[in-house]
This record gives C-alpha cells, sequence and structure tokens, in this order.
C-alpha cells in the first residue's frame, strides 16, 4: 500500500478525522460546501489504558475495538480516515536546497534528513515537499517531513482492524494549524504559539502564514498533573482526576476572596509539574527567538484536555507575557445549532484541536505547509 508516502496526498472523498490520543480517541467530520467546511460529527472516547504509548499504538487489537465504539457511537458515515502522528520522533523541517525537480529531490531528502533525524533513516517515513524557489533564484526552499515508520504502520493496523480505510496521515502541528487559523484571519501573518497541553505530553509549535517553523514535544501534560494530586493527596487516581477537573485551579495574587482549603492543598500539589511545563514553554519560545532572529511571538493559542484546568489561561498568560486564548476550533465552522449547541462546542472545542484540523484537510481549508 502506497499509504506510507502520503503526508502530502490528497485523500479524495469525504475522511473522519483521527486523533490517537493516550487519553481519549478523538474524532470530528466535516461535509464540504459553499460556505466551507459544516461540522457533522464530533465524537470522543476514553483510549484503553496503556494501549497507546509515546503516540505509538502499543495494542492494535484493543485500539481497533475501540475506533469501532467511537466510529458507531458517534455515528461517522465516512470509512476512510486522516490521523495524525505526533511525539518526540515527529520531524518538520524547512531547508533551503539548490533548485532541482520532485524526482531529484525524492534522492536528496534522505541525505538532507539523515543529518537531523535522531534515528535512522531506514526507519523513517520521509516526505518533502517545493514550498518555493529562494529570493535568489539558484536555492529552494523545501519541506521535510519525517516520523518513525513504527508510528504510522501501527496505527494503520489498528484503523484496518476497525474497518476503516487509512487514506492521509500528516504530522500533529499542521493539523492545529489548520484548525485554528486561516490566511483570512488577522492574525494569519503574525507568530502565534498553539501549545497543545494533553495527557502524557504537550506540543508547543510557533506558527505564520501557514508554514510551521517550530514544533516540539515534550514529556509532560495532564497526567503529571493528576499524578501529583493522587501522591500528594494520597487518593486513588482516579479521585485524582475527578479532584483536578472539578476543584483545582490556580492560585494567584488576583484571587482576594477566601479561598477553601481543599483547593489550596490542591494546588501546593499541582506547582511543581505546572512550575515544570512552564519551564519547557519557556525554553522553547526562547529556543525560536534565537533560532529566528527578530521574530517576535504575538499571541498564544491553547488547546489539548489540559487546557481546561481552571486558570491555565491566564496562569500562562502571567508567566510568559503573552495574550493567551483558549482554542475552540470547532466554533470555527458552520454548524447546525440544534445538533451542536454552542456549550457542547465550547466544552468539547480545545480537546479536540487535532482532529478538526484532521477533518477540515482536503476541504479547502489548507495551511500553506501542509497543503497537497
Ligand atoms: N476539565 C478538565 N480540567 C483539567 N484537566 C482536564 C479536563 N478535561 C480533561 N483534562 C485532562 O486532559 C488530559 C487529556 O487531554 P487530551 O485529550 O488532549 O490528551 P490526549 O490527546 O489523549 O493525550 P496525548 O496527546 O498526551 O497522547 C488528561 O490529563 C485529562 O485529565
Ligand atoms: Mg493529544
Amino acid at each position: 500500500m502506497s499509504f506510507l508516502n502520503k503526508f502530502f496526498s490528497r485523500g479524495n472523498g469525504k475522511l473522519v478525522g483521527i486523533d490517537f490520543g493516550s487519553h481519549e480517541l478523538k474524532a470530528v467530520q466535516y461535509g464540504g460546501s459553499s460556505r466551507g467546511p459544516v461540522l457533522e460529527h464530533v465524537y470522543r472516547i476514553a483510549t484503553p489504558a496503556g494501549a497507546i504509548k509515546d503516540g505509538v499504538v502499543a495494542d492494535a487489537q484493543v485500539i481497533g475495538e475501540a475506533l469501532r465504539q467511537l466510529m458507531s457511537e458517534g455515528s461517522f458515515s465516512a470509512r476512510r480516515t486522516i490521523s495524525a502522528v505526533s511525539g518526540p520522533t515527529v520531524v518538520v523541517r524547512q531547508i533551503t536546497m539548490p533548485v532541482m525537480n520532485e524526482r531529484e529531490l525524492r534522492d536528496s531528502t534522505k541525505y538532507e534528513a539523515e543529518r537531523f533525524l535522531p534515528y535512522s533513516v531506514d526507519e523513517a517515513q520521509i516526505d518533502s515537499k517545493i514550498l518555493g524557489k529562494s529570493e535568489d533564484g539558484q536555492n529552494m526552499d523545501v519541506l521535510i517531513v519525517a516520523a518513525q515508520r513504527d508510528l504510522i504502520t501501527s496505527q494503520m493496523a489498528a484503523l484496518q482492524l476497525a474497518g476503516l480505510t487509512p487514506a492521509v496521515v500528516e504530522v500533529e502541528p499542521f493539523s492545529m494549524v489548520r484548525a485554528m487559523i486561516a490566511p483570512d484571519d488577522a492574525l494569519f501573518e503574525q507568530n502565534v504559539a498553539i501549545i497543545n497541553v494533553g495527557g502524557s505530553s504537550t506540543s508547543i509549535n510557533v506558527t505564520k502564514a501557514g508554514f510551521v517553523p517550530f514544533t516540539r514535544n515534550v514529556p509532560i501534560g495532564g497526567n503529571a498533573i493528576t499524578k501529583a494530586i493522587a501522591n500528594g493527596l494520597n487518593v486513588s487516581n482516579e479521585d485524582a482526576e475527578k479532584m483536578k477537573r472539578e476543584k483545582a485551579r490556580i492560585l494567584s495574587q488576583q484571587d482576594t476572596g477566601p479561598v477553601p482549603p481543599t483547593v489550596t492543598r490542591i494546588f501546593n500539589v499541582i506547582t511543581p509539574p505546572l512550575t515544570e511545563l512552564v519551564t519547557e514553554i519557556h525554553k522553547s519560545l526562547d529556543y525560536f527567538r534565537t533560532r529566528f532572529r527578530g521574530e517576535t511571538i504575538q499571541s498564544v493559542m491553547l488547546g489539548g484536555g489540559s487546557s481546561r484546568l481552571e486558570n491555565l489561561d491566564a496562569f500562562l498568560s502571567h508567566e510568559l507575557g503573552l495574550p493567551v486564548s483558549l482554542a475552540n476550533p470547532l466554533e470555527r465552522s458552520t454548524h447546525n445549532a440544534a445538533d451542536f449547541p454552542a456549550d457542547f462546542l465550547r466544552d468539547a472545542g480545545p480537546s479536540m484541536i487535532v482532529a478538526a484540523g484532521l477533518g477540515k484537510r482536503d476541504l479547502g481549508a489548507e495551511t500553506r505547509s501542509a497543503a497537497a
């Protein structure tokens, strides 16, 4: 199957976007219309424990079953899928090379990738795309995307076990950009950091004009916060998860009113993982500013299930000195308000940042770098 070379291919026909999260499997399906994408289906279910690790499907059988459940409970009609790969082995690089044709480029890509891949090119799935000629006319800008092949084959096995047809795979940063920023948006020409705080990891990306010059994945997310509550308050993981959703709040100097003792205790125990998270985000944004001198980051969009932690947006805004907004990708398309009430979309939106962007691909809402 030529599936393995599909980072930049098109997935003709209706597709369902599937995000293989380690905490939740999520899916979004859009239909096309003259007014742009129309939201048709949104659904998520808990990922069976331990079945996805570091973005890799560890148990295809179990995930295949869960995908069947996701598709049937969510009433999805599409059977062809687009999914994303993410994690430390996913590499996105824009490089400059002498002008050459697509065929020559394919041959040279492997050698270029050898210089920056943290694993053997033989284990990698690599794809490249010519973005255009450089200003001098002698060279061209090329986008190289690579992932460890296991990541892709393991997803493919699970999808096929679920009776689905894997049509396209792309890398997660492109999905998030497509979900959140369109060429006619005011901030399209600005550097925007898109941060996806998930369960086991957080991805930190900077985008401008449809490109993603910076992407990084760090192994810290909501699980670390839950674990800190479980250990610190001596409760089970399940109870800690519930407390995190219902009682956890990041306190600040602005909290002048009385704070219940449990809220203070939770805040104290979650401070170390939160500090670690902020430090990683700081380091990433500083690296971006050093690498691309003269570029400033204007704002931050926050997605992922853990962006729902109360006050995380205000806390990050204070720490980073930047405006931070909660991502709501599902409100960025036409939808029937009777099927999708505003509070449902707002509640589910941040978690769906990857799945929504996937679902929108091939409906005309392309980012430049991820376009076919
Ligand atoms: N209301 C909430 N408040 C705080 N945390 C929440 C809330 N809802 C979900 N979370 C946390 O979000 C995390 C899951 O986020 P998400 O669904 O984005 O992860 P994932 O994509 O499955 O995981 P990963 O990307 O790390 O593989 C969990 O740690 C969960 O506890
Ligand atoms: Mg995720």
